[in-house]
């Protein structure tokens, strides 16, 4: 019996669902799984975790992969630690840099997107720091961690740039950190939002009580004003200068951009993506081509250019994906189809006690969003992501 060759580039929130249903429900199946990193970061968490290195223990949010897939034929699935770096539509191959040993060229009956995207704080394009909100594409990602850990520890001047829920929750974390280690009053926290409230995204009254909580930790909160440049430290002045529009210029010993998501698609035939440079795909989830031919191609999650990028709406795409997937591989239709929606759901803690939010119309009270998201960050569904399970 021949093997349907199903490769998959990247391992998280919308990779590892569509892998386990493959395997799940196609028996004639081989499943290859690339990602650079051996084990999943639950990076929802990363703001509590770069801030207070002993809220969580590292197994709690890195969860070795391949340790979910023992359960299947072992000549069905096999995790490739690598990166894609080039796919070939015509031949139907990928080519990976393995983490370790020679270049390889996997052939494909059908091909999975699911690369994601990343910041520029995780990147350190800008200051040369990584603070890891997303994986590398080398296996560090706990190497990462520590050393972010370690920069923020040490910041007596934290500039924040973007003041949407990435921006609020570090900035309350950070805060709380300042507090338990003593140094209140020694470190300054500023967030600086290029709109005229934070979370701009929500309501006005989340925004507000959001503004409220910053500054009752001794945030200061800069609104209106657009980061325009940060300036590398030089000999005569060791920090960084953070401009703003208007002409204002903060100091910093650590500058921290949260605006912004560029998506993960170095390897991508540029005939796949659109202006900004996210996959095409219809709402079946299958890349779209430039002559409108079928590709036996599908992406999920944020690399696409469903504009929600967030994880419930990346496991949302894997299933429509994985189910028309699996659809086509026994040569049926498209059966579900993926709409984000208008609807906002975003629970923002600023720290352990409290925060805001917005779900559907409502603006949740301070202690809900503590019950929901603020004590633990949803971490222990970790481990069902990397089975499958979410
Ligand atoms: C700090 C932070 C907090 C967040 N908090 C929330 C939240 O509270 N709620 C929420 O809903 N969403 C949140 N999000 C958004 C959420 O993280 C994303 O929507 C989600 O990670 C998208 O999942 P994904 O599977 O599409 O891609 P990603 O999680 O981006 O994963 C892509 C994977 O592909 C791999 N990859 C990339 N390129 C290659 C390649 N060339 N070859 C092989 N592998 C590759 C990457 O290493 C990575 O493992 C947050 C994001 C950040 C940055
Ligand atoms: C995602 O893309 C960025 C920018 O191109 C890159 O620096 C980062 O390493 C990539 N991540 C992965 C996992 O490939
Ligand atoms: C994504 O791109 C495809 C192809 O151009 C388009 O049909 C689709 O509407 C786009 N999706 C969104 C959410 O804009």
């Amino acid at each position: 019996m021949s093997l349907i060759d199903v490769v998959i580039i990247g391992g998280s929130f919308a990779g590892l669902h569509i892998a386990h249903s493959v395997l799940h429900d196609v028996p004639d199946a081989k499943v290859v799984l690339i990602n650079p990193s051996t084990s999943f970061f639950w990076n929802i968490a990363a703001p509590r975790i770069l801030a207070k290195p002993k809220a969580f223990r590292p197994e709690q949010y890195l969860i070795p992969i391949k340790d979910a897939f023992v359960g299947y034929r072992p000549d069905a699935f096999e995790f490739l630690p690598g990166t894609a770096t080039a796919i070939d539509p015509v031949a139907k191959s990928v080519t990976v840099t393995p983490n370790e040993g020679d270049i390889k060229t996997l052939s494909y009956d059908y091909l999975v997107i699911a690369s994601g995207s990343t910041t520029s704080a995780s990147t350190g394009s800008l200051t040369g720091t990584s603070i890891p909100f997303k994986p590398s594409n080398h296996n560090d990602i706990q190497e990462l961690i520590k050393a972010a850990q370690g920069h923020i520890a040490e910041a007596k001047e934290i500039v924040i740039g973007g003041a949407g829920p990435i921006g609020v929750e570090l900035a309350g974390e950070l805060a709380e950190a300042v507090e338990e280690s003593g140094n209140t009053g020694k470190v300054s926290i500023t967030l600086v939002s290029a709109t005229d409230r934070v979370l701009p995204m929500l309501k006005s009254s989340a925004s507000s009580a959001a503004r409220k909580m910053l500054e009752q930790k001794k945030i200061k909160v800069v609104t209106s004003k657009r980061v325009i440049g940060v300036e590398t430290p030089v000999e005569d002045n060791p920090t960084w200068t953070v401009s703003l529009e208007g002409g204002d210029k903060l100091s910093a010993d650590l500058y921290i951009p949260t605006t912004g998501v560029t998506p993960n698609n170095s390897f991508i035939p540029p005939q796949f993506l659109d202006n900004d440079g996210w996959v095409k795909v219809n709402s079946e989830m299958r890349v779209q081509s430039a002559d409108g031919s079928v590709l036996p191609i599908f992406a999920a999650g944020d690399i696409t250019n469903n504009s929600m990028r967030l994880s419930f709406k990346a496991s949302e795409q894997a299933h429509v994906a994985a189910a028309n997937l699996k659809a086509a591989i026994v040569g049926g239709k498209a059966i579900k189809s993926y709409n984000q929606g208008d609807s906002i759901m975003m629970v923002v803690p600023v720290g352990e006690a409290g925060g805001t939010g917005q779900i559907f119309g409502f603006v949740p009270f301070s202690f809900m969003v503590k019950l929901i998201k603020g004590k633990h960050f949803f971490i222990e569904k970790a481990a069902s992501i990397v089975h499958g399970k979410a």
